[in-house]
């Protein structure tokens, strides 16, 4: 088959920061008559190529959704298949991300997560702080609206403690205490399997952020549709709400 697909735009601005939420591993694994987690294990390939990719593209910061606080809903061994990939893929890759300089830090709260993968996120961080080719946030037991209301938290504690007053929280202020405060927005935010929401994902960050809808499912998620989607971020207009000269 003759697929055209679209390069990235001479001259348009690329995104710094893409951001995707993961979606369609258990639709691509039943429509082949495969466990659900057949479908898990084949989008962890896909997180490799997609981390390859954003390299080779010279993407300085990709944010991956790999498990929502919402996720714990699902059938006990789903979730336990899930951990076990998740184990397994830090256990592995780590070393290669290091090497190949990425930074990968994890957005979401570990107070829940099994303690075993969170020494291996821990330790994920600490052996690649120093690099800055870049930067890999995984979202995992990730809650937009946790997110906020954390901040919020912190916010109202440093307004007791004096340390801020009530007029100081505005936009800044929020956006100075999330926890990816050194992340720029997600110029882009790319959502597979065809479902249009955003499923809880970075609610504050998105703002502003370009949304492309890939119907693919994630497991065939290649190179070639993270191209197609950024020559698609580079075709169109950002406005933020005001109005650009010459058009
Ligand atoms: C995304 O695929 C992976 C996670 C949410 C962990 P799904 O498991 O949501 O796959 P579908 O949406 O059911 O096909
Ligand atoms: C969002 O996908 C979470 C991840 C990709 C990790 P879901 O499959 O959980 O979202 P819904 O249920 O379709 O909204
Ligand atoms: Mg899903």
């Amino acid at each position: 088959m003759n697929v055209f697909v679209p390069h990235a735009v001479p001259g348009a601005s690329a995104p710094r920061h893409i951001a995707i939420i993961m979606d369609g591993n258990g639709r691509w694994a039943m429509r082949r008559g495969l466990p659900r987690t057949a479908g898990h294990r084949q989008g962890v390939e896909a997180v490799r190529r997609t981390v390859q990719a954003a390299l080779d593209l010279d993407i300085p910061y990709l944010t991956l959704f790999g498990f929502s606080s919402e996720n714990w809903k699902r059938p006990r061994a789903e979730v336990e298949a899930l951990m076990g990939l998740l184990r397994l893929y830090l256990r592995r890759e780590v070393e290669k991300l290091r090497r190949d300089g990425v930074r990968i830090r994890f957005i979401g709260d570990r107070t829940a997560m099994p303690a075993e993968i969170v020494a291996l996120m821990n330790e994920g961080e600490a052996r690649t702080a120093g690099n800055d080719r870049l930067v890999l946030t995984i979202a995992l037991n990730y809650s937009g609206r946790h997110e906020i209301a954390a901040t919020a938290r912190r916010l109202a504690a440093e307004v007791a403690a004096g340390r801020l007053t009530v007029d100081d929280i505005d936009d800044a202020a929020f956006s100075a205490y999330h926890f990816s405060a050194d992340v720029p927005d997600p110029d882009l935010l790319i959502r597979t399997s065809g479902e249009q929401r955003v499923s809880n994902f970075l609610l504050w960050q998105i703002a502003y952020s370009e949304l492309v809808f890939v119907d693919r499912m994630w497991p065939d998620f290649q190179k070639q549709d993270l191209e197609a989607a950024v020559a698609d971020y580079q075709r169109r207009e950002r406005r933020y709400g005001g109005v650009n000269a010459c058009r």
